[in-house]
């Protein structure tokens, strides 16, 4: 059991350049179950990322939109819809977009007896534009997608034009991915944070908001193994406590960055 989850790990690892195809999301959301259709192995880890995950990005809607309660959200990437859900029951209007059928259809399917329902759609954001009118939403939020979708840095301006061109002049796009250059962190766009921040800035984006989460050595460690819930729980909150705390962001794997229009 624990020789096959490794050599699936190793076999994910050396064809990453996969996860820019819709068929590899298809494929995953077919052979998995719940989040590890579109987070890690783990279940017992993806109970702590999620409720690390939400609080970073409620503490950004915070500060950039304030109440979202109401609020018209675009999730880009969405996968099964596990931000998506979470968006709707804080109270925001949420609408999911992925280039994966089977996600949208899984989605679709978790969500159906949502009130109001949430609308989840197939899209591509690395062939925009998608099929919304400008300025159709209060915020756009993409959650571990662009650093897969987007090839090169020309892709990822491209996707983040498509952002803003979908987001309200008042509002914000929020993001929160795996930015990494190395060999070993890196998804398909391998790339550090200040070549996103260029990139966004020639998207005409101004960053307002930015912190880490995921403490590389425990997501390495304990991501892909079914460790016990008691285990995990303590050992990742002191990783994301020493994130807080000490100068150490340089270990986060994933990059909360807040952008609004540079120019209103
Ligand atoms: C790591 S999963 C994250 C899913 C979801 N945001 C979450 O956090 O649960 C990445 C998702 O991005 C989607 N994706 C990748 N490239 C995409 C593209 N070009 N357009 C739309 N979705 C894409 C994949 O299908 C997959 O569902």
């Amino acid at each position: 059991m624990i020789v096959d989850r490794a050599l699936e790990v190793i076999r994910d690892r050396s064809h990453r350049q996969r996860m820019a195809d819709a068929d590899y999301w298809d494929e995953r959301v077919q052979s998995r179950d719940g989040d590890a259709r579109s987070v890690w192995h783990s279940a017992s880890f993806n109970h702590a990322w999620n409720h690390r995950q939400m609080q970073v990005l409620e503490s950004a809607f915070r500060q950039l939109l304030g109440d979202i309660r109401g609020q018209e959200l675009l999730d880009v990437g969405c996968g099964t819809g596990r931000i998506t859900l979470e968006l709707q029951r804080m109270g925001a209007r949420a609408v999911g977009v992925d280039f994966s059928s089977a996600a949208v259809q899984a989605a679709s399917k978790e969500s159906v007896a949502k009130e109001p329902p949430i609308r989840f759609m197939v899209g591509d954001i690395a062939r925009p534009p998608l099929p919304f009118d400008n300025e159709s939403f209060d915020a756009t939020v993409a959650v571990g997608c662009l650093a897969v979708a987007c090839k090169d840095l020309a892709s990822l301006e491209q996707a983040l034009r498509e952002l803003a061109r979908l987001t309200k002049k008042s509002g914000a796009i929020v993001l929160l991915e795996p930015i990494h250059s190395s060999r070993l962190l890196g998804r398909v766009l391998r790339a550090s944070v200040a070549d996103w921040l260029q990139a966004a800035d020639r998207a005409g984006l101004q960053l307002v908001a930015r912190r880490g989460m995921g403490f590389i050595p425990i997501r390495l460690a304990m991501s892909s193994f079914d460790l016990p819930r008691w285990m995990v729980k303590p050992v990742f909150r002191a990783g994301e406590n020493a994130l807080e705390s000490l100068p150490l962001q340089r270990l986060a794997d994933y990059s909360l960055l807040g952008f609004r229009h540079a120019y209103r």
